[in-house]
């Protein structure tokens, strides 16, 4: 009995750690979000065409059209969405996809808009098929078709909506369906960073949290950053940690490569369960092609967090390519884990 009780309480501690790591991690990413288009680094090209269609709207005193943002994680969806908001000059309320389980939630949170006002679902591909169904009238008319009674007194009421924009945001477009994807006026993907607006983006939040750090040792955390400014991010409030106990809290390049160093984070970025994926293929598999499922149970991750968070810089940085029959590795992957390519047939002279 005091066990379980024990477990329980352990279990709720335990909770709360994550929960308030989950907050804390919350807190710092709104404390260095930018706000503006100006403080907003890079995605030139898409920030061009944003701009113009926030100012005919303006012009027009019309909402945005609905606008769909495609990309990997940390690549700056949810932030773009607030600094169109703020341009706009207009509301903007948040949710995901997993929160609007039952009717009434998209229902309610549909109701609750104001005209003008910036709906932003994240992880929209998650989107339940009763939540779409609603979400296309409203979309499309601004309208809630309402059913009330049951079979035979069956009645469907129109309730008129305020002219919103909708902001989806998804890791995975390609899981969107056809007819919710349609309805968006503008579909964008957002690129990985380059390492010189990385260095940016490192910069400016060094300055927010009183880091000191020059150019070099900015470019040398860029570098490591995986094109995506949350790992930027993360990774120089890492390195200030490492600076202030092992040295004087100053970075500068050397400081920076020891930190990632001891990080295990490799010169392209990759951390441990990258490695670990690489090795498994060429190991294992003889370089694959594996099937993504085999290659998750293998390394005891989850095939979403993989496809999600690990493959995609994995696929630009050409160290794995995706086929029919599954992943396999490149020359380029050897290379790089400081392998011998294996030989072709022809090598080996069987021919
Ligand atoms: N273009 C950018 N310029 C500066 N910082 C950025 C930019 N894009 C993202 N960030 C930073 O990276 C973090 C993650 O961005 P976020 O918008 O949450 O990514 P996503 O929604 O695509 O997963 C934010 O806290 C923000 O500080
Ligand atoms: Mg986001």
């Amino acid at each position: 009995m005091s066990i379980v009780a024990d477990n329980e309480d352990f279990k709720k501690r335990n909770d709360n750690v994550k929960a308030e790591k989950i907050e804390y991690d919350r807190n710092f990413e709104n404390s260095i979000r930018p706000k503006t288009f100006d403080a907003y680094i890079g995605q030139s090209a898409l920030k061009e065409t944003l701009k113009i269609s926030i100012e005919a709207a303006k012009k027009r005193e019309l909402p945005l059209d609905h606008l769909l943002f495609y990309g990997p994680p940390g690549l700056g969806k949810t932030t773009l969405a607030g600094v169109i908001a703020e341009q706009m000059g207009v509301e903007i309320k948040i949710t995901s996809a997993p929160a609007l389980e039952r009717p009434r939630d998209i229902i309610g949170i549909l109701m609750s808009l104001k005209g003008g006002e910036i709906l932003f679902i994240d992880e929209i591909h998650r989107l339940n098929k009763v939540a779409e169904e609603i979400l296309y009238p409203a979309m499309e008319d601004f309208v809630l078709d309402m059913t009330t009674g049951k079979s035979q007194t069956v009645k469907t009421m129109r309730i008129p909506l305020p002219k919103f924009t909708l902001i989806g945001a998804t890791t995975k477009a390609g899981e969107l369906s056809g007819p919710l994807r349609d309805r968006f006026g503008i579909v964008h993907r957002l690129e990985f960073y380059t390492e010189d607006e990385l260095s940016q983006v490192i910069k400016r939040t060094a300055k927010i949290l009183e880091i000191d750090i020059d150019e070099k040792g900015a470019h040398a955390i860029a570098k490591r950053s995986r094109g995506t400014p949350r790992i930027a991010n993360r990774l120089v409030k890492r390195v200030s940690d490492f600076a202030l106990v092992k040295y004087d809290g100053k970075i500068n390049e050397d400081i920076a490569n020891e930190s990632l160093d001891l990080l295990k984070i490799d010169e392209f970025g990759l951390d441990t369960t990258d490695r670990t994926l690489l090795r498994l293929i060429i190991d294992k598999f003889d370089g694959g092609p594996v099937g993504i499922e085999t290659i998750a149970a293998a390394i005891g991750e989850d095939v979403r967090t993989l496809e999600d968070v690990c493959e995609p810089y994995l696929l630009q940085a050409g160290l794995i390519q995706r086929t029919p029959r599954g992943r396999k590795v490149s020359p380029e992957t050897y290379r790089h884990l400081g392998l011998k390519s294996p030989q072709t047939v022809e090598q080996r002279g069987l021919f």
